[in-house]
């Protein structure tokens, strides 16, 4: 894994080894993929100031994120199926973060189960919940969350309604795969990861097949996932899933200040500032153009998280120049997870602290914990929003 210096590194080898509509599903925004590629591209606009002449050692990427220890500010967001990017891939990506010393967020639409990820780690991860129409179902997904010991509910507000993603309706993505000629001759060619499938513990949704009621096989289960999310969902939910949870909601799916202020005055105890890493709202501006004018806003209300687009060590530094506490990562873990499972999550993760350390010493920064603007040039991206 050490030939892979960049995220794309990654990515390249996963493209190789996983069958192409896992890999498109993991690599695609909705429709012209205008934000998708934004929430990149954008971060570079921003410039650092350089510092010389400043005591470097002893630096230290350490923090705390929703209250709980980080060896720096990223945590692994929620991705679904990635038991489908590699063969038991919640479970190697959630082993990869606890040793790295980072939280974990596991999907609702994971592949391994809240029960599978537990037992297989031993500190606590992050659970994100979609919000579905079974109420019963809902109760008992968190009450899972809660005897799994989560430390924290991600509510993920930004996906009642499916943005169109053209890939995953070309290759008629499905989980477990449909076989037909199209995906056998997609998986043939990927026999290391047919290989490993075999062998997995699970192949579909964990977390709702044989849970909700009337979903113990395959049909019933597509036709439930597109009936189950719940168009009808508002604000006033967040109050009812603290309080059946009793632990810190994170928000997730903030771009708007005004739905900043809502979600905190309806108990958010986190957001995070993201538009699905440009899978939902094609034309919605990227995360970090957004991100100033939203610590302006509730900043010192609520800790800010932000995603879309990291790909670097450069970019979280950017992000807490612009008032994140920490950042999420997306596709990178999911390419580390087919470029290599456990490893190459780990890689990842130190392609990401390797270059936010030497950065942070160009910066004359010792301590994560102090970025802030003064590590950046004001600029059309950062001055517009009042900074
Ligand atoms: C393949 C894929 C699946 C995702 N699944 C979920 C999900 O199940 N729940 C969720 O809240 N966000 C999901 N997201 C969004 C991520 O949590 C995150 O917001 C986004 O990927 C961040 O952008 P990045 O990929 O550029 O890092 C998914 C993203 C990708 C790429």
């Amino acid at each position: 894994m050490s030939a892979a210096l960049t995220i794309n590194d990654l990515r390249q080898r996963a493209r190789g080894r996983v069958p192409r509509m896992f890999f498109q599903y993991s690599d695609s925004g909705s429709w012209t993929e205008s934000t998708f590629r934004a929430n990149e591209s954008e971060f570079d606009e921003i410039r650092f100031r350089q510092r010389v002449a400043v005591d470097m050692r002893d630096r230290s990427l350490a923090t705390t994120l929703v209250g709980q220890p980080a060896a720096m500010p990223l945590a692994v967001g929620p991705a679904a199926i990635c038991g489908l990017q590699v063969a038991d891939g919640e479970i190697k990506a959630a082993r990869a973060a606890e040793k790295f010393g980072i939280p974990f967020s596991l999907s609702t639409m994971s592949i391994g189960s809240i029960e599978d990820v537990a037992e297989a780690t031993s500190k606590p991860f992050w659970f994100q919940l979609y919000m579905m129409r079974d109420k019963p179902f809902m109760e008992r997904l968190i009450d899972r969350a809660k005897a799994a010991r989560c430390s924290a509910l991600i509510m993920t507000m930004d996906l009642q309604i499916l943005g169109d993603r053209h890939a995953d309706v070309r290759n008629g993505l499905s989980a477990p795969p449909k076989f037909n000629l199209n995906s056998i001759s997609q998986i043939v060619t990927r026999p290391g990861w047919a290989f490993g499938m075999l062998g997995a513990k699970r192949r579909t949704f964990s977390n709702v097949v044989g849970h909700a009621q009337n979903v113990e096989d395959l049909g019933s289960l597509a036709s439930w996932i597109a009936g189950q999310f719940d168009q009808s969902l508002t604000w006033k939910e967040v109050g009812w899933v603290k309080d059946r949870f009793g632990g810190p909601v994170i928000v997730k799916g903030i771009l708007d200040t005004q739905d900043a202020q809502l979600a905190v005055s309806h108990g958010a105890d986190a957001i995070v500032v993201s538009n699905h890493g440009g899978r939902q709202l094609d034309g919605a501006p990227s995360s970090i153009r957004v991100l100033p004018e939203i610590v302006d806003a509730v900043g010192h209300k609520t800790e800010i998280l932000m995603d879309g687009g990291i790909r670097s060590g450069q970019h979280m530094l950017k992000a807490l120049a612009l008032g994140a506490k920490g950042v999420l990562l997306g596709r990178p873990v999911l390419y580390g997870l087919g470029a290599g499972g456990e490893a190459g999550v780990t890689r990842a993760f130190e392609i990401i602290r390797k270059e936010a350390d030497v950065t942070m010493a160009l910066l004359g920064e010792r301590d994560v914990r102090n970025i802030g603007p003064h590590n950046i040039y004001s600029n059309d991206l950062v001055r517009q929003q009042g900074h």
